[in-house]
């Protein structure tokens, strides 16, 4: 099955079958690794990427429902949100082993976007999804508040 993909701004042409998870098709044919598998159960946000600019679960998904759809992975994120917890990321120190990090950008990313200043709580509704084995909680919440402050002072 052939499919055209919108993937960071770029189309692709894949051939798969339409129920591959779409974690696969970037990994494996587009070669963009930054996005992880972790549990492959929509269960850790290790695989985060945004669909139509919202964040999903890329193990998850079938590839086939993301014809006609932008996705946007880590390599490409992009805009202010992105650029202010980039920044907050390494001012912070916020990853550890760095596995789950590229899931929490992303989910981080899509908050800042919907809320510009987010409290504890929204900050942790949202982030839930994204675990993080070496416990990098408190770092993300500050790294988030961080990104919020810079922004509203831009
Ligand atoms: S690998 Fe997708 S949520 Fe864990
Ligand atoms: S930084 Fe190691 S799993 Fe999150």
């Amino acid at each position: 099955m052939t499919q055209l993909l919108s993937v960071n701004g770029e189309l692709h042409q894949v051939t798969d079958d339409g129920d591959t998870p779409l974690l696969w098709v970037l990994r494996d044919t587009l070669r963009l690794t930054g996005t992880k598998y972790g549990c492959g159960k929509a269960q850790c946000g290790a695989c985060t990427v945004h669909l139509d600019g919202r964040p999903v679960r890329s193990c998850s998904i079938p590839v086939a429902t993301t014809v006609g759809r932008r996705i946007d992975t880590i390599e490409a994120v992009a805009g202010p949100e992105a650029e202010a917890i980039r920044a907050a990321w390494v001012a912070r120190g916020v990853p550890q082993c760095g596995f789950c990090q590229s899931g929490q950008i992303m989910s981080a990313v899509a908050l800042l976007r919907a809320d510009p200043a987010p409290d504890d709580a929204a900050i942790n509704r949202a982030m839930s999804g994204n675990i993080c084995r070496c416990a990098t909680y408190p770092r993300i919440r500050a790294g988030i508040h961080d990104a919020a402050r810079a922004l509203a002072a831009s």
